[in-house]
């Protein structure tokens, strides 16, 4: 069978005759219509083995629909939630940005919502992939800072898009070639020789950006945070938070001292870099980040928390020091008394690293026998009525797993527990995350980069093949913070879907009462995709909100926005990026998209369109009227 589709598809790939074309599109109406037949409801039979992609008529390859002979299969709505798409239209998600931007567009339909009006959305990501050559990979691409100024009647957005212009960047700019190493493999020309022992990695300054006490900084874990214009975007320059973050790539060799670290710092090592995840807690309005140097030799990571109010003023600090981490984590969670911190078990080869063979992130090592450690770190800061821990907790998790994104974290036993008691509630902490559902062993994401040949033309390689990589579901973890056990689970009615980029409520960060989280949606039928959509999760029952754009729209991760005012969790607004593809328009064109909270399945309520496509991009938030 899987061999009949594979040589199924390499045909599809020479065939220009008409008829054949027909033939195709009459049997894959016949499978679907056969599928249909079997199944009235993808929901009534979650889980069923059936529902891999092979068995639905396009394929066992996803992505592989030539949308020049398949059309039709693409613009069946009957397909959503099945993880159709073509990776034609995915291809482009990583096409560099057509240049900055500054212009107003109207809405199309709808109107922005009274709560968006004078407010401002700020995204970032990756935005350009070359100079001279093609980047090694997309995450080392440039980063692009959005802007979307709502305007007073909500009838339109004030759209501007610049690059952060580090250092680096401009230094790059200005010679039109790469002249730093990326984390991800790119390099200067010159092969090792023109690379190695050159420690020094760009900042990229592609990963989040966020608005904080009249700042606004862009963020990359693997650098310093950059300060933007809050209103042009134009480049200030590093900002290492009131001397907190000391400069210079973020690890050290271990030289023996008295002269090691002062040989390391004027080699430029030794500095810290900061998280590109920091968290507005709820439960003390603060905003919690922290920063983070590796001791390669001694294999741990250095982590410094901090608590901030409006005004920058430090609430609070602790200082943490990972055993036996190689690399720090991407995200965490914030509860009212701990910090929590998932460690995936990942090492460090340094040496095709320093010999110029490979990018730092190259070097990293999957160990998925070794089981995920969950660090339960006391909180700095004191929160009235809540007794704080004293001492840190190290948890061991499941095995052969990666977490990325925390949703949510809080201190108690799980919603979907219902009541509990005070012991539960002072024993166990609840952590949702966006993780893989396994971990292969070897070089970690050396699979994104590799992709077989589609039988259609792609702009680029740089997007990444999903049939590479593993699913990303949403997980519960349920830690016992003073017996050590860790349970985990898939969310309540997850257990199919593939997600990513989850959200609650700003109003609801740190708190157990949170119901719904919100998230970019693939598929529900158990494999890796691209966002097509976006869905609710009811964390208390497991009901799903879904809402799907097309098979041929990529969405960008939520930013959930409270209505002024509102009785419910969900009186809120889902504010959505999406690139949208057509047969008129197949490099595709984005739009800012509006939904309510309280009826995702309804669709927007306002649709903004863009005119260019923007890159994929990663991690932002909105900042009301001020
Ligand atoms: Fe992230």
């Amino acid at each position: 069978m899987s061999r009949a589709f594979d040589a199924c598809e390499r045909a599809r790939a020479i065939a220009t005759a008409s008829n054949a074309r027909c033939d195709r599109r009459a049997s894959h109406r016949a499978r679907v219509a056969s599928h249909r037949a079997a199944t009235t409801s993808r929901d009534a039979d979650k889980g069923a083995e059936k529902f891999v992609p092979g068995t639905l008529g396009w394929g066992r390859r996803r992505g592989s629909i030539d949308p020049r002979v398949d059309g039709d299969v693409l613009e069946d709505a009957r397909a959503h939630g099945y993880c159709v798409y073509t990776h034609a239209d995915w291809a482009h998600a990583y096409v560099s940005a057509d240049g900055e931007h500054a212009y107003e567009s109207a809405c199309a339909f709808g109107a922005a919502p009274e709560e968006l009006r004078g407010g401002t959305l700020y995204r970032i990501g990756p935005g350009l992939f070359e100079r001279e050559k093609e980047y090694a990979h997309m995450l080392d691409g440039d980063g692009l800072a959005l802007r979307f100024r709502f305007s007073s009647d909500g009838a339109s957005v004030a759209f501007t898009s610049r690059f952060v212009r580090t250092r680096e960047f401009a230094e790059e700019d200005a010679a039109g070639k790469v002249l730093y190493r990326g984390t991800f493999g790119t390099m200067r020309e010159g092969g090792m020789l023109n690379n190695a022992f050159d420690l020094h990695t760009k900042n990229l300054a592609n990963t989040n950006i966020v608005r904080w006490g009249g700042r606004v900084l862009a963020l990359y874990e693997a650098g310093q945070p950059v300060e933007v214009d809050a209103e042009t975007l134009a480049t200030k320059g590093v900002d290492d938070l009131g001397g907190r973050l000391e400069p210079g790539q973020y690890f050290t060799l271990g030289l023996p001292e008295p002269i090691g670290s002062t040989i390391e710092r004027s080699a430029g090592l030794g500095g810290r870099a900061f998280t590109a995840h920091p968290h507005i807690d709820s439960n003390t309005g603060y905003l919690v980040g922290w920063g983070w140097k590796s001791r390669i030799t001694a294999k741990a990571v250095e982590i410094s928390l901090w608590e901030w109010d409006e005004d920058w003023r430090e609430m609070g600090r602790r200082d943490y020091v990972m055993e036996g981490c190689e690399a720090a984590p991407h995200d965490f969670g914030v509860t009212e008394k701990w910090y929590v911190m998932i460690q995936n078990r990942l090492s460090i080869d340094p040496l095709p690293f320093l010999v110029g063979a490979k990018g730092a992130g190259e070097c990293l090592i999957s160990q998925p026998q070794e089981p995920l450690l969950v660090h339960l770190i006391p909180r700095s800061t004191q929160t009235p009525n809540v007794a704080k821990p004293v001492e840190p907790v190290i948890a061991e998790g499941p095995r052969e797993s990666f977490e990325i994104h925390v949703a949510l974290a809080h201190d108690g036993p799980p919603l979907s527990r219902g009541e509990t008691t005070s012991e539960d509630l002072e024993n166990w902490v609840t952590v949702y995350t966006a993780g893989w559902d396994k971990l292969s062993p070897g070089v970690f994401l050396g699979e994104w980069g590799s992709s077989d040949p589609w039988p259609f033309p792609v702009p680029t390689e740089l997007s990444p093949d999903f049939n590479n990589i593993p699913r990303t579901l949403l997980w519960m973890y349920e830690i016992n913070a003073v017996t050590g056990e860790v349970k985990r689970q898939p969310a309540p009615g997850c257990e199919d879907l593939c997600i990513d980029h989850p959200h609650v409520s700003p109003l609801f960060e740190g708190k157990r009462a949170c119901r719904y989280v919100y998230a970019s949606l693939s598929n529900e039928v158990r494999v890796s995709g691209p966002p097509l959509g976006y869905v609710r999760i009811d964390l208390k029952t497991g009901e799903l909100q879904k809402w799907y754009a097309s098979n041929r729209s990529f969405c960008e991760e939520p930013v959930i926005v409270p209505k002024a005012n509102g009785a419910n969790e969900d009186d809120a607004w889902l504010i959505g990026l999406i690139a949208d593809h057509s047969r008129e328009n197949p490099a595709g064109i984005s739009r800012v998209v509006v939904l309510d909270c309280a009826d995702i399945a309804a669709g927007p309520v306002c649709s903004i369109p863009l005119r260019n496509r923007i890159p994929h991009g990663l991690h932002g938030m909105f900042v009301g009227r001020e």
